[in-house]
């Protein structure tokens, strides 16, 4: 695609009308509008932004190359079917969809029709991700807690597609693995689904990764910690920041890494302690995610994020939902 490429939006809620603010900000693209089917809600944001509010989805859609979809979960596969019939590319919102049926429908058709297929796995573009692009080796131990204070928003799927997926994307994108085995638990408190959850991953690699999610947490905390053979990952998601203890030999020169380092001796090994912080980046997660994915599709490249890998993700989570539902009847049946 020589010229910017046409970008349109379904659903202008919560996190689309943050959508609606980065795409008009986007230089590389002409944003042309957007589609919600809530018809006061467009009014008042076409009036505020001075966006043009399509009539139906097929107006936005006709009149865009690419949608980005930001409705409610259940609509996704509707939504997502009418765009890519009418051979459109694709940015689709975590999860993907309600089922992985429905999920494998979509992506088939778009790896059928040739489009591109992106999915809002953000913290893929978490700053402290990025700095550590292609330097995890080998993780053999994963500890993850995604802890987030009640919101009545996403309540319609259980925590573990809300939140845990971002947990279980980073885990599949980190350990470039297979799952071979699956336990979970979970608590339902406040919604009629799932509102805190715990699972452990067993990959075929090898790695075991044990993450928690919780949507009725008193205060918020997004934190991956990632243990390899010499090195040690503390990434605190929500501060954008990660910390690094590698185990190296005494010859390493640690002045020459970027950011802040420093180094401990380790008794007569003959090796040291280096804590590493490097520099993140600073920039703002959800126009990144954007950007790449309008730069995929103009210069016919793989998605950073793939409609395959939510897909991925969608299984996994599902598989850990309904491993988790079990125990809770177990437990229920006790009571
Ligand atoms: N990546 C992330 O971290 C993240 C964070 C929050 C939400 N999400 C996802 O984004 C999606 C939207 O979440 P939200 O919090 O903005 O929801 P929301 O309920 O605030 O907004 C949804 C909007 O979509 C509109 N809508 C509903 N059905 C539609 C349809 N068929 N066609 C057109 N418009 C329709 C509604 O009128 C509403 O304005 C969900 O899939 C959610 O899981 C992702």
């Amino acid at each position: 695609m020589s010229t910017k490429p046409n970008v349109g939006l379904v659903g202008v809620g919560h996190l689309g009308r943050i959508h609606l603010q980065k795409l008009q900000q986007i230089e590389t693209c002409n944003f042309v509008g957007f589609y919600d089917i809530d018809g006061e809600k467009s009014e008042k944001i076409a009036e505020e932004s001075g966006a043009y509010s399509a009539e139906s989805l097929a107006d936005i859609i006709e009149k865009s190359d690419i949608i980005s979809v930001v409705v409610p979960t259940h609509d996704h596969h509707k939504v997502g079917l009418e765009v890519l019939e009418s051979g459109k590319h694709i940015f689709m919102e975590k999860p993907l969809t309600e089922t992985a049926e429905q999920a494998e429908e979509l992506v088939e058709m778009a790896t059928q029709k040739g489009l591109k297929f992106g999915v809002g796995h953000i913290e893929r573009f978490n700053p402290a991700v990025q700095a550590m692009v292609g330097k995890i080796g080998k993780p053999m131990f994963i500890e993850a807690h995604r802890l987030n204070p009640f919101n009545p928003r996403g309540l319609d799927v259980a925590v573990i597609s809300e939140l845990m997926i971002h947990d279980i994307d980073l885990c599949l994108y980190f350990t470039q693995s297979e799952i071979a085995d699956i336990q979970a638990s979970a608590v339902q408190v406040l919604s009629d689904k799932m509102d805190i959850a715990n699972a452990r991953l067993t990959f075929e690699s090898g790695c075991v990764a044990n993450l928690t999610a919780s949507r009725i947490s008193p205060s918020g905390m997004r934190k991956i910690r990632l243990f390899q053979r010499d090195n040690y990952l503390s990434f605190d998601l929500k501060e954008k920041k990660v910390d690094s203890y590698s185990l190296v030999d005494n010859s390493f020169d640690d002045k020459a890494l970027t950011g802040f380092s420093t180094s401990f001796q380790y008794w007569e090994t003959g090796k040291k302690i280096v804590f590493h912080q490097p520099k993140c980046s600073e920039y703002d997660m959800i126009e990144e995610e954007l950007r790449r994915f309008i730069d995929a599709v103009a210069s016919d490249k793989t998605p950073p994020v793939t409609g395959q890998e939510g897909l991925s993700a969608l299984k996994v989570a599902l598989e850990i939902e309904g491993k988790a539902q079990e125990s809770l009847k177990k437990i229920n049946s006790s009571l």
